[in-house]
């Protein structure tokens, strides 16, 4: 069978998306499963849409080296936007990797309705649908007979929620507590080792784990959209980064993170989520942890979660540190080219 594919956002997790899809044509292919790239949408560096398929690997060169890929463009129709990329490019799965809004989840929100709406797979990396649209998004795939995906959406491409939702039927989640954002452990871990905040910051800038502007890692949001997706989709009760109201790691300083290590024991950015009868109580704090704790070995780039059960009680999965202290892009990449092989194959 073959699969056209929609990618919109163009940046570093898509482009690393395209790269596995070519990487793995061949295992695909004995697969019975072969691909095009129909449609690619970006921010600022244009759009294109070809329904017989585009040069992806000259869509690549063209992005990386700072140019348009208008030039790619052979629609028919008027491409002004994503939502006419998606409406134009014929795809069969469309791939939503635009920034995230934690606010609202828009535009990602309208760009997976679009093509749920159209009887496309929607598949993405980012959270914001997942928290603010998932009950809707969901009941819309499942009428179309289509997957919403959003596998690499929390642990950047390990497998979480389908392991989760898969293992453990009818079980009762009465906890999540871990570390889900590697920014602010890479900047602890720095800082345990001597550095100063603003240069683990930089650090991080520099390998390109924080982004420039590095706000939502170290004030908590990206760890508490995170725990408000795993919240709203394995707890079933909707939650928004805003509910969960995080404290960043901006507070702690070299003294307080000596004082710890005399005493055996570090600061980490705990996540955590609790049923507490009807409800859930969530938070994204920095917190004391000693060597009892599994969040205490968590070094570097590493992050993971424990699921607490009522039948089983800690069931735990950790990414371990990446070589470098490198981001993932390749990672959440692999989620989302997970989620579309178990898309197509249902
Ligand atoms: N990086 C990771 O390891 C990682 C891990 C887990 C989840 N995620 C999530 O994955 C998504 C993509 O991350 P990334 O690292 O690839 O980000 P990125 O490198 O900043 O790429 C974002 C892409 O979206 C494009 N874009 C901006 N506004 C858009 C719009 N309104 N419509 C369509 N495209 C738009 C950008 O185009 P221009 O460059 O032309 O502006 C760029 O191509 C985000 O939601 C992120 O939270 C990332």
């Amino acid at each position: 069978m073959h699969y056209k594919l929609a990618l919109i956002g163009f940046g570093n997790v898509a482009r690393a998306l395209a790269r596995l899809f070519i990487r793995k044509h061949d295992l695909l292919k004995q697969q019975g499963i072969t691909f095009s790239f129909t449609g690619i949408s970006t921010g600022s560096h244009g759009f294109a849409v070809n329904p017989n398929g585009l040069d992806i690997q000259k869509a690549l060169e063209l992005v990386e080296s700072g140019k348009d890929i208008s030039s790619l463009n052979n629609s028919q129709f008027p491409i002004p936007d994503s939502l006419a990329v998606i409406r134009h490019s014929s795809a069969d799965v469309m791939f939503e990797n635009s920034p995230v809004n934690t606010q609202t989840g828009q535009p990602a929100l309208d760009h997976i309705r679009t093509a749920l709406n159209l009887g496309m797979h929607a598949i993405t990396a980012n959270k914001g649908p997942v928290v603010h649209g998932y009950r809707e998004l969901t009941a819309l795939a499942k009428s179309k007979g289509k997957c919403f995906g959003f596998e690499s959406t929390v642990l950047g491409g390990a497998p979480v929620f389908s392991v989760y939702r898969e293992a453990f039927p009818l079980a009762e989640l009465t906890s999540i507590k871990g570390i889900f954002n590697a920014t602010t452990n890479v900047i602890l871990t720095l800082m345990e080792n001597g550095e100063a905040y603003d240069d683990a910051v930089k650090y991080a800038q520099s390998i390109g784990l924080a982004e420039t502007d590095p706000t939502n890692d170290v004030d908590g949001w990206d760890a508490a959209i995170k725990v408000a997706a795993l919240v709203t989709v394995l707890m079933d009760t909707p939650m928004t980064p805003q509910q969960v109201n995080p404290t960043g790691i901006r507070g702690i300083t070299p003294e307080m993170i000596a004082k710890a290590k005399a005493e055996g024991k570090r600061y980490k950015l705990v996540c955590s989520a609790e049923k507490v009868g009807d409800k859930v109580e969530a938070s994204v704090a920095p917190q004391l942890v000693d060597s009892t704790s599994p969040l205490y070995g968590m070094m570097n780039s590493s992050t993971g979660v424990t699921f607490r059960t009522d039948v089983i009680l800690d069931y735990s999965i950790t990414l371990s540190e990446k070589p470098g202290m490198k981001g993932g892009p390749v990672e959440t990449a692999y989620g989302l080219f997970a989620d579309f092989v178990n898309a197509v194959k249902k």
